[in-house]
């Protein structure tokens, strides 16, 4: 923290997110600083900064982990590099945002993991959902008994990328709509849930790229509990999701980055009511201001990767390893 106590940021690469997504919560969250960002080249980073507002550009991501005046690293890499620049950025004693998903295995998940069980570090995977209202007030109906337990949750997470000289094309720098948007339909799953998949099956069709660019699958989570997913990067944006309950269901326009116009819906005995519980701020804004209440030591750390990014991990290796043949797609009993 500087002498006016905010909290100083470094961001790893002049990412669109960062640009897009990240900044403009920064600003929103008011307490924090965009004080570095590193990127490959400099004269890169030197017009993200200057474009950006952020203090100082530096040439490469070590130079941004070597800063010690920077208290917290955002990582947007593409997927592949994740595990290693969140353990470097640990290493370098720095709380760390990294982007979802945290890696492209359940067994690199464990080792970032283990590193940050061992260093004690605060790490998060940047699914922001569930820091705002709109997932408060979901687990709020789940849990509240009004329309039963829960049984079965159906999630879409489909959009439409614009050109082909893009990162989630990339096979190499862990690519496909799985790793992009698939693991937005898991994670919300495994948190309503509680508890990681048992097992899971899932079906692709590949991109010429090698990726898949959409993919279907089913995840059990035991006790005739399932997630029902389709994602994909080639149709028209839906983010639509029903969590199915024995007396009703909330039905969701989009929980992932939900606007005041996202609507919830409870349907109980033939009755429907209608909830817009998110405000206008940006996505990112509660989960920053949480890591920061965090580092004064206001707030208890809330959904740590330590704690939430495991079980995403395995659901996302059981539709990987089946979408690829690598294991045998298993009948669900
Ligand atoms: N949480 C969310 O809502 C959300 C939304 C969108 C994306 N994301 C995640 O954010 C991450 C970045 O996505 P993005 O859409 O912002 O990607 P992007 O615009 O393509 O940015 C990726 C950055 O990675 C850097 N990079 C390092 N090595 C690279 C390589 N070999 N090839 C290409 N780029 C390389 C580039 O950095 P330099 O600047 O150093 O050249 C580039 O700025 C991904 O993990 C994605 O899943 C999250």
């Amino acid at each position: 923290m500087n002498d006016n106590g905010s909290i100083r940021w470094g961001i790893l690469s002049a990412a669109s997110i960062a640009r897009g997504s990240f900044l403009p919560a920064l600003r929103a969250a008011g307490d924090g600083k965009a004080a570095v960002v590193g990127a490959r080249d400099l004269r890169r980073a030197e017009t993200f900064a200057a474009s950006e507002g952020v203090e100082r550009a530096v040439e490469g991501y070590d130079a941004v982990l070597d800063d010690p005046s920077i208290d917290a690293v955002y990582v947007a890499l593409p997927n592949s590099l994740h595990a290693e620049w969140t353990i470097r950025a640990m290493d370098a004693n720095k709380v760390v945002l990294c982007e979802k998903p945290l890696c492209v295995s359940e067994a690199e998940t464990e080792t970032v993991l283990r590193v940050a069980h061992e260093s004690r570090a605060l790490l998060w995977e940047a699914f922001v959902f569930p820091f705002r209202r709109h997932f408060h007030r979901l687990r709020e109906i789940v849990t509240g008994g009004d329309i039963g337990d829960l049984l079965s949750i159906e999630s879409n997470f489909h959009f439409q990328l614009q050109g082909r000289a893009n990162i989630r094309l990339m096979p190499e720098l862990g690519g496909g709509a799985l790793n992009d948007v698939g693991c937005y339909c898991i994670h919300l799953a495994t948190l309503l849930f509680g508890r990681p998949p048992a097992r899971g099956t899932a079906l692709a069709q590949r991109a010429a790229e090698g990726v898949d660019e959409e993919i279907a699958g089913v995840l059990d989570f035991v006790d005739a509990s399932t997630l029902i997913f389709s994602c994909g990067m080639s149709r028209e944006q839906d983010t639509f999701c029903r969590i199915i309950c024995s007396e009703g269901e909330v039905r969701l326009s989009n929980p992932f980055h939900p606007s005041p116009d996202d609507a919830l819906e409870i349907l109980c005995g033939g009755e429907t009511s209608v909830e817009h519980p998110s405000g206008p701020e940006p996505s990112f804004t509660a989960a920053i201001q949480h890591i920061h209440a965090v580092l004064r030591e206001q707030e208890p750390p809330r959904h740590l990767a330590t704690v939430d990014s495991l079980p995403t991990a395995r659901g996302l290796q059981f539709a990987r390893d089946a979408s690829l043949g690598r294991t045998p797609a298993r009948e669900l009993a």
